[in-house]
């Protein structure tokens, strides 16, 4: 498929029924609510403006205006981005469609084998037990590690993918999204076996990546089965403690993997995000404010509160506290234990984006991906230690927890949260620093930390070190309340902020700092139409292409961002598919975004990731289909067969002839 729709029947951009039925995204409270215009004067900002008039040859770009699709006259004027590829056309349809000259092939989808011993997917009987051997639903963050380890390689690695959600109503005939909390027993445990994440290897050959089967490396951990260590502050606490387990100290899988990162020494962590959708009964006794505050409310999506006890809060109040935590995960060791890493707080964590401080030790950044919400970054007390991974097994369980505060001004600190800093104190329910682990959000607040619109990457370029923010959007922020970071109320098409840390002794930033300063790279929404208030490169309506909601990041080995989205609901109402957009950081493309891949109907993307080289860009095709059902889908992707529901997947994009992507 070579700057075309996907499916078999090649171009597939017609309009296919798409009602009106209600959705969400994927549980970030967010809503679905008309948008109260404000038209109060932007803040400038403080993006590089250039001119671009010089002639040349110059690329076809496409811009939606009006809702209609319009070719843009890109032919009089040169395209100031380094980034060249033709983008395909800026249209929601059935198919993904990838720029001109790239192919982009399903690697790996919902039901595929990933245990040697899978069946076969057979979507007229799901069942727990086949589920867990199969590659799970809604496939969000993917992590590619080399094979061997610590190689380098770029054809051969293992493949890490997150399994965030279940959409039921795409799973099961008969079913709409508001009948999810009224499943079966046996439905409920497909649906455990669905989330989770797998590890699977892969190989490039002869251009083109496929799974390994048979692999010793694969792996299901799933919310039924997988075994769990958690270490840090808040391990063995009694508020960790549940009657099926005793200790505090092991739990029974992970919950809502969204985002994720990668260790310096060759781990992954995966993120535990909207962990509230899932458990049921009415908040009350001691741990009656804390779950107010993660969400739990008594009005959870799924079903599991009234098969499972321990997702029922009346009958196991802690359980809860056992997730919202980031999770590390050895892929290139089977039998490790995953281990739930409570010195990195609790909250819902969108990622974990990792790089090393001046002096050798790691630094992770996370947002909490809610409205009004804040971002986080941990330092551990110890170095990395490179030439021995191992001596790293436990380096994450010590350390410091930050917060971030911004000032108008441009600049900011990290708020160290430490028991007995400040309002930290037992005083207000801080015994020990479990307590402000367990309850960051509310440490957060009392330490005054920045609310932002709903934070989810948060990723430092390896390239420059400055650290970049996706704040996908914030329907509820008012005029008022517009400023500094946010600048804009209601913000309902999101920004991406970027962050400078304070330099290091060799003067370059420091992921130690604890101060830094921000600036605003782009503020997503269509240029063409003053009331979004968009600000990119002036050039986009002409050469790039306009995007909503950034969700994920990545950054190819020149350093440049590449952007996956997630409008959720909204995607419809802005006319434009989610999928990956791209633009330089630096000089004369800086902040003109281009448009490179396309999800289908439905779909949100998830998961950029490039192997080490810059030649494949794996992407996350996450819920296809969103918002109809398993009885008239808005699309059959991947597959276009009457009998095959639609299929989250994994989608491995190559050049055609080969080279870096984006070039
Ligand atoms: Fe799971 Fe914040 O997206
Ligand atoms: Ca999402
Ligand atoms: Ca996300
Ligand atoms: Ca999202």
């Amino acid at each position: 498929m070579k700057g075309a729709r996907g499916g078999p029947s090649g171009l597939r951009d017609t309009d296919m029924n798409s009602d009106d039925f209600p959705t969400d995204d994927d549980g970030s409270d967010d809503d679905d609510q008309p948008i109260a215009r404000d038209h109060a004067t932007p803040l400038s900002l403080r993006i590089g403006r250039r001119a671009v008039l010089a002639g040349g040859a110059g690329l076809a770009a496409w811009t939606m205006t009006g809702g209609k699709t319009a070719r843009a006259d890109g032919a009089r004027t040169a395209n100031p981005s380094t980034l060249t590829f033709i983008q395909p056309p800026h249209v929601i349809a059935d198919g993904h469609a990838v720029a001109a000259g790239y192919d982009a092939r399903v690697l790996i989808r919902w039901g595929d084998p990933v245990s040697a011993d899978a069946p076969a997917f057979d979507p007229a009987h799901l069942t727990a037990e086949a589920q867990e051997k199969q590659f799970g639903t809604n496939n969000d963050f993917i992590a590619f590690l080399p094979l061997p380890a610590g190689s380098g390689a770029s054809d051969h690695g293992l493949l890490c993918v997150n399994h965030e959600y279940a959409n039921a109503e795409l799973m099961w005939p008969g079913l709409s999204r508001k009948d999810q909390k009224n499943l079966s027993a046996d439905q409920a445990q497909v649906e455990m076996a669905a989330h989770g994440h797998s590890v699977v290897e892969v190989k490039k050959t002869a251009g083109e990546w496929r799974v390994v089967a048979d692999s010793r490396y694969a792996r299901r951990l799933t919310l039924r089965s997988t075994v769990m260590a958690i270490s840090g502050p808040a391990a063995r606490h009694p508020r960790l403690r549940t009657t099926a387990d005793p200790t505090g100290a092991r739990v029974i899988g992970t919950l809502n993997n969204c985002a994720g990162g990668k260790t310096p020494w060759g781990t992954v962590l995966i993120a535990e995000e909207n962990i509230h959708q899932y458990f049921s009964g009415a908040p009350t006794g001691g741990e009656a404010d804390n779950h107010a505050r993660m969400g739990i409310k008594g009005n959870p999506r799924y079903s599991w509160g009234r098969h499972d006890a321990r997702f029922d809060i009346e009958q196991e109040p802690n359980e809860p506290n056992r997730f919202g935590w980031l999770v590390e995960i050895d892929p290139y060791d089977p039998a490790s234990l995953p281990v739930k890493r409570t010195a990195l707080g609790r909250f819902k964590h969108e990622g974990a984006g990792t790089a090393l401080t001046a002096d050798g030790r790691c630094a992770v950044y996370s947002g909490d991906d809610q409205r009004f919400e804040y971002l986080y970054k941990f330092v551990t007390d110890a170095r990395v230690i490179h030439s021995d991974p191992a001596a790293n097994r436990n380096i994450l369980d010590h350390g410091t927890l930050y917060v971030a505060r911004f000032e108008d001004d441009g600049t900011g600190h990290w708020i160290a949260l430490r028991l007995g800093d400040g309002p930290l104190t037992a005083a207000n329910g801080f015994k020990t620093q479990a307590d402000v682990m367990i309850e960051t959000r509310r440490a957060a607040d009392l330490m005054r930390a920045t609310p932002l619109d709903r934070p989810e990457d948060v990723e430092p370029n390896p390239v420059t070190g400055k650290v970049y923010a996706m704040l996908t959007n914030n329907t509820k922020r008012t005029a008022d309340d517009a400023h500094g970071p946010n600048p804009r109320g209601p913000n309902p098409y999101g920004h991406v902020l970027e962050i400078t840390p304070a330099p290091g002794p060799d003067g370059t930033p420091d992921h130690g700092a604890e101060t830094f300063t921000w600036d605003i790279l782009l503020r997503a929404g269509n240029p063409a139409v003053a009331d979004h208030e968009a600000d990119y490169h002036p050039a986009t309506p002409d050469h790039g292409a306009w995007l909503a909601a950034p969700d994920n990041c990545a950054f190819d080995p020149r350093g440049r961002l590449w952007i996956s989205t997630d409008q959720g609901s909204k995607q419809h109402k802005n006319g434009i598919p989610d999928g990956m957009y791209a633009c330089d950081l630096g000089g004369p493309g800086r902040a003109l975004t281009r448009f490179f891949f396309a999800c289908p109907r439905g779909a949100e993307m998830c998961g950029p990731e490039f192997t080490p080289d810059g030649e494949t860009l794996f992407v996350a095709v996450q819920h296809p289909a969103e918002g109809s059902t398993f009885d008239a889908p808005a699309t059959r992707w991947p597959d276009f067969k009457d009998d095959v529901p639609p299929r989250a997947s994994v989608v491995a994009i190559t050049r055609a002839k080969g080279g870096p992507i984006g070039a």
